[in-house]
């Protein structure tokens, strides 16, 4: 099945060859292996530096993961579709490159390009969209964002891993159409109009080769495509020799254990030479491009105030899904507001992964709504917990006794006890991955802290981690055990750990010593790496009297604002969710507020589809996604009418989990049939003309004035469609226009997306929007892709389900 990649170097390359000539056959077996975590190998003789790599890709964490060497954190993938705006996603992609360049990076690993074929996927927060064209579309954007300024793009992981359960093994079977039309079709975009320069290749077998070995790096990607880049492997995702012959070009971390023995194979004839020249080739054309050979210099990215950035794409992507006329807040008859919910305090502005950036600052909703709404009295109630396991200390209450300053002491024994190397840090989770800190050497890693508490009474301290630990607290031991790790990814583990803790009373004010001792364990491939948190655990307060208290204040108030969501348990790469509930007593917490009478407004800060059942029950529900560091000011924002939300559901939202079309996320027998074929998202909803209707249709979203959409008119082939503002104040709406074929000779979904367009317009002002409409958006894939002749009918408005302008479409047909 394994198809040989072509070897005949591509125009692009023709100009490199010399420099290829000029290396040894063991420089180019070890230049298409990375040199460690996060670089390649830099071969100074021929003027090429080290390329570094690096997550995001809402933001760009840089090769150490170090709270002192911050990063902007965006609004996660989910959010940035939910805007349905290609200029902010190029501008999304533009902040990236300026991120990078700040950190030395040259690739960006992203954007998540993968699709929401179930909300169960654990990486749903990560990825885009249900939909391949709204996909397709911000995807380009993104790519040229980043690329225009000099960093490379890695849209990800190609192809078909939509979900986590056995991510590294699952076996894909997805019939060819389905392949073509939903899954391969963003990765198409992004190829084809906006040049990605890499690609990188997933974890899972799709048709039972993995990923790294498939024909499909060749075709459609090269040949079909013309993909000139480099396809780097996920994180240890090349399993053998058979990856040379096939596409891939770069074997990440490295050296590749699995490509150890290139040079060998190469020179007893395994391995033909010419299929690593055209490695190498690629290479150097990514380097080139990146500014990493010879004398170019990287392209210096515009300037970038990334906190405004972040908030406006925040606001962009929030959706409000119910209003019954509170919102916007009369912000000026508030005496006082009740601001209810763990995730009220403690945001979750991005999901858990190698996704995790390390923001300099989160501004949470409370603190936002305090400053956003000085006339008021502002008051909090926790009313449920949320978060599980352990959460860092915060830095205002500790002094690292190395220093005396604000932070924590981190030293590295190896097996004698010898101090390797110590440093002074300013979180208490922590994670190495890449850096400086000898890890694989050393035997313990001892955390110190001096902890002032602000409250007396009992606490749950602990740790998390993949490995044992003794906590000694004043030097009394007080807990000596091993987190239990659930499931087998230990990615997961590692980049989302579970923890244990004691029961300590602490008296306000009076400080308190705090040793971890972590006992390195082996940890495989991850060797090189540690993740560990020293951290405090949600108090064990009984539910009823959390949401009694929330109650209280409420009946106290004059409006609610309840934050509900999920947290890293539910929301990670490594893992599927298996439920779309909201966890702990949340559901509990809103009915009970809203039962209140008073106007209870609920924020949803959640990355994938929730089960939101109160939603009628209260007077608006906004689904504020996870909105990257300036959620706060987002939300406050949104709440108080400063801005619009602006954003439209890219997913649709079920009312049950039992209503969802698509679930299955668990291979049988190491295989995941995509059973379902062409019909994900609102395609499968739409299908079946008895099922439930979602909770909120794909698509939808409210602003906070009206619309009345006009006219459809076909010129050439695109689309006008004129609308006009007929409320009383500015706003956005998202036009959105779908296809579709009545009598067609092949299934088709009933309808799906073919173009969309934000506009902006004042009261009573009417606007235009241009929408193409290629032939390419008709086609169906039967060996290649053909625009069946005749009529088509495409249906406009502001979601799937409210379409109110239909036009007739008519084409002649033609290979698209
Ligand atoms: C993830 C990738 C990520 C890589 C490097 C993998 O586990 O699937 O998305 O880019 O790790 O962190």
């Amino acid at each position: 099945m394994t198809d040989t990649a072509t070897s005949t170097p591509s125009d692009a390359v023709l100009h490199l060859l010399p420099l290829l000539t000029r290396l040894t056959l063991e420089q180019k077996a070890a230049l298409v292996q990375g040199a460690d975590f996060w670089t390649t190998v830099a071969i100074p003789e021929i003027g090429l530096r080290a390329m570094t790599l690096s997550d995001g890709p809402a933001g760009v964490r840089g090769p150490r993961w170090d709270e002192r060497e911050p990063s902007l954190n965006l609004p996660s993938g989910s959010a940035l579709a939910a805007s349905w705006d290609v200029d902010l996603a190029y501008r999304y992609g533009a902040a990236a490159a300026s991120e990078a360049r700040r950190k030395g990076v040259d690739v960006v690993l992203g954007p998540t390009i993968n699709l929401h074929r179930s909300p169960l996927g654990g990486r749903h927060f990560e990825c885009f969209s249900e939909d391949p064209e709204l996909t397709a579309e911000l995807a380009a954007a993104y790519v040229r964002g980043l690329q225009d300024n000099g960093v490379a793009a890695c849209p990800k992981h190609y192809v078909a891993n939509d979900s986590e359960t056995d991510r590294f093994t699952v076996d894909v079977r997805v019939d060819e159409r389905a392949l073509r039309e939903l899954y391969l079709a963003p990765f198409e975009r992004a190829v084809e109009q906006a040049g990605a320069w890499t690609i990188m290749s997933a974890y899972n077998a799709v048709d039972g080769v993995t990923m790294t070995e498939n024909e499909l790096l060749e075709t459609p990607l090269n040949s079909e495509w013309g993909f000139d880049g480099t396809v780097i492997s996920d994180w240890t995702a090349v399993r053998s020799l058979a990856a040379v012959p096939a596409a891939q070009d770069l074997a990440m971390p490295g050296p590749a254990p699995a490509w150890a023995d290139l040079v060998d194979a190469i020179r007893d004839g395994r391995v033909a030479e010419a299929d690593l020249d055209r490695k190498v080739l690629r290479l150097l054309l990514l380097a080139e491009r990146v500014g990493a050979l010879g004398d170019a210099e990287p392209l210096e990215p515009a300037p970038l105030d990334g906190p405004a950035f972040a908030r406006a794409a925040a606001i962009d992507g929030t959706v409000l899904l119910r209003n019954d006329g509170v919102l916007p807040l009369a912000t000026a008859a508030l005496g006082r507001v009740a601001v209810i919910g763990q995730n009220a305090r403690e945001a979750r502005t991005q999901g858990g992964g190698s996704a995790t950036v390390i923001p300099e600052a989160v501004v949470s909703p409370l603190e936002a709504l305090r400053a956003a709404l000085p006339g008021a009295e502002v008051r909090f109630a926790l009313g449920a917990v949320v978060q599980e396991g352990v959460s860092e200390i915060p830095l205002d209450q500790l002094t690292n006794p190395a220093t005396g300053e604000a932070g924590v002491r981190v030293a590295f024994f190896d097996a004698e006890g010898t101090e390797l190397f110590a440093e002074n840090r300013r979180s208490t989770a922590l994670v190495w991955f890449g850096g400086d800190a000898p890890i694989s050497a050393s035997a313990t890693v001892v955390f110190e802290t001096l902890y002032t508490p602000a409250e007396t009474g009992d606490i749950e301290l602990g740790f998390a981690g993949a490995n044992p630990g003794r906590l000694f607290v004043d030097d009394v031991l007080v807990l000596d055990d091993s987190p239990v790790i659930e499931g087998t990814d230990l990615g997961a583990a590692f980049l989302n750990p579970p923890s244990i803790t004691a029961t300590v009373h602490v008296e306000a004010g009076r400080e308190t010593a705090v040793r971890v001792e972590f006992a390195r364990a082996d940890a495989g491939a991850l060797s090189g790496a540690l993740s560990a948190t020293l951290g405090i655990a949600p108090e064990r307060t009984d539910p009823d009297e959390l949401i009694a208290r929330a109650v209280a204040e409420a009946e106290a108030s004059d409006v609610a604002v309840v934050v509900v969501g999920t947290n890293a348990r539910v929301e990670s790469e490594g893992y599927d969710r298996t439920s779309l509930d909201l966890p702990g007593r949340q559901d509990d917490l809103v009915r009970a507020v809203a039962a209140t009478g008073t106007p209870t407004i609920v924020v949803v800060n959640a990355g994938s589809p929730v089960v939101l059942p109160w939603a009628d029950e209260v007077d608006a529900v906004v689904q504020g996604y996870f909105g990257g560091q300036e959620f706060g000011h987002a939300i406050a924002d949104v709440l108080t009418g400063a801005a619009e939300p602006g954003g439209r559901l890219p997913t649709t939202w079920p009312a049950s989990l039992a209503d969802v079309p698509v679930t299955d996320v668990t291979p049988q027998g190491g295989r995941l049939d995509y059973r379902e074929g062409l019909h994900i998202g609102y395609r499968a909803w739409l299908r079946d003309g008895d099922a439930a209707a979602p909770a909120f249709p794909f698509g939808h979203g409210l602003g906070y004035t009206s619309w009345a959409f006009g006219s459809a008119q076909r010129i050439g082939d695109a689309l006008e469609v004129t609308l006009e503002n007929t409320g009383d104040r500015p706003g956005k709406q998202v036009v959105q226009v779908y296809a579709e074929r009545a009598d067609s000779a092949v299934e088709r979904p009933v309808r799906w997306l073919v173009g969309f367009a934000p506009v902006q317009a004042t009261p009573g002002e009417t606007v235009t929007a241009t929408i193409p409409v290629p032939a390419r958006r008709l086609a169906h894939w039967a060996g290649e892709w053909v625009v069946e002749p005749g009529a088509y009918t495409l249906r406009v408005g502001a979601s799937v389900a409210d379409l109110p302008l239909t036009l007739a479409w008519h084409t002649e047909g033609a290979p698209a």
